[in-house]
């Protein structure tokens, strides 16, 4: 009988489990060890970028084998811009997006491999301002407070789970200050939570200082999670579907704060969404994402008036109008492949209706077919022209 590529034998699950749990130990121990900074600086390939993410892999060890969820992927992004990462769910927007803040849920999820390269910048004991570039990715956990909320902030969202329900909008933000400026009094934490609350337009900061954070709509206590996320003057701003939960007209409003907030804090912002709609208004770059890997990548012009690979052809022509539900998003007919069992050509063939003979052999390289565009397919080849 043909075996079913599906289903492992319990002598297979023991072996994976047993090759899993290695590499788990081994990354685990690379997490939590004592290092110099030396060992985690490095140089941007581009100074004009304030992060670059190059051939990241993040896994899942799971039962059933290894879930390349974040499988090569290399991205940039410049400073003072807003990158729009857009892909179906499931494609690995948020695993990349939790990689750059280390939030990955160890043992099982690890970054397995890849540089993840911030230029942040810290204040000295006199006061210059000096510039370093760390490698994220080699950070261990014990200095991750050096990126994450100060120079690295992340808009989630649901904000009820982030905010805790115990104390007071002030108390929480007031923290954030106390956490990142050494020395503040209770009167400077004060009054730069009521600025960031100002910022993020907020009409009545003094109630919503003294509320819970249950008190609040939801519009407001995202409105709160933005002032939070900004009261760290953070250089980047991760937002990953921060605006899904909210109703339409709520939306656009915390859309428009994201766009002012963008130049007020002088810095970048990494938006992730599943909805086009939100990508085309906001982002000077996209990255298209599917099954685990960037498919193209280009300027919002480029991705929108000259989509190039079959699948952002697809999701142009499924963009939602008026009248459908955002769920609707992605009707292109078929599923991603199995997540433990990639084939090793292209992911979209299953789906593809552009499909060429060499489209069953190795997965197509990054073709550039611009300056800023790029597109990892092979109809592009040199040979196909
Ligand atoms: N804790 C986990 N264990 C196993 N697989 C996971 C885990 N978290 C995410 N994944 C898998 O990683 C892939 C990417 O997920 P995600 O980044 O959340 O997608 P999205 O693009 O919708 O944000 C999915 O196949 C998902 O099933
Ligand atoms: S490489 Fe081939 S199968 Fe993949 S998207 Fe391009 S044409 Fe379709
Ligand atoms: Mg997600």
């Amino acid at each position: 009988m043909a075996k079913n590529p599906n289903y492992l034998s319990g002598k297979e699950i023991r072996a994976i489990a047993k090759e899993n749990a290695k590499v788990m130990k081994r990354l685990e121990a690379y997490k939590h060890r004592k290092c110099d900074e030396s060992e985690y600086l490095t140089e941007m390939k581009d100074k004009s970028n304030i992060l670059e993410i190059e051939n990241l892999n993040t896994y899942f060890f799971t039962e059933q084998g290894v879930v390349k969820a974040v499988n090569g992927v290399s991205l940039n992004i410049p400073k003072n811009a807003t990158v729009g990462i857009v892909g179906e769910s499931g494609c690995g927007k948020s695993v990349t997006s939790m990689s750059v803040m280390r939030l990955i849920q160890g043992p099982t999820g690890q970054i397995y491999s890849g540089e993840i390269r911030f230029n942040a910048t810290e204040k000295a004991d006199d006061d210059r301002v000096v510039e370093k570039v760390y490698d994220i990715a080699k950070m261990p956990m014990r200095d991750i407070h050096k990126i994450r909320g100060n120079q690295i902030a992340m808009i989630f969202q649901e904000p009820m789970t982030s905010l805790n329900p115990v104390f007071t909008i002030g108390q929480q933000l007031d923290e954030v200050t106390f956490i990142n400026k050494k020395g503040a009094t209770k009167e400077e934490a004060k009054e730069k939570s009521m600025e960031m609350l100002n910022l993020v337009g907020i009409a009545a900061p003094d109630r919503v200082y003294a509320a819970f954070p249950h008190e609040l709509s939801g519009g407001m206590r995202q409105r709160v999670m933005i002032a939070m996320a900004l009261a760290a003057d953070p250089r980047l701003i991760i937002a990953d579907e921060s605006t899904t939960a909210l109703d339409v007209t709520i939306q656009a409003q915390i859309l428009d704060l994201l766009r002012d907030l963008k130049d007020k804090i002088d810095g970048s912002i990494m938006l992730i969404t599943h909805d086009l709609g939100i990508i085309a208004e906001m982002a000077d770059y996209v990255i298209v994402m599917y099954a685990g890997k960037v498919i193209e990548q280009g300027t919002a012009k480029e991705i929108f008036h000259n989509p190039m690979h079959p699948y952002t052809i697809g999701l142009q022509k499924s963009k939602p109008t008026l009248k459908s539900d955002s769920d609707m998003l992605f009707n292109i007919p078929g599923n991603v492949p199995n997540p433990v069992n990639m084939p090793d050509h292209c992911y979209f063939k299953e789906r593809c209706d552009m499909c060429l003979k060499k489209c069953s052999g190795d997965y197509p390289g990054m073709v550039k077919v611009s300056p800023t565009h790029y597109v990892a397919c092979h109809l592009y080849e040199e040979d196909q022209k």
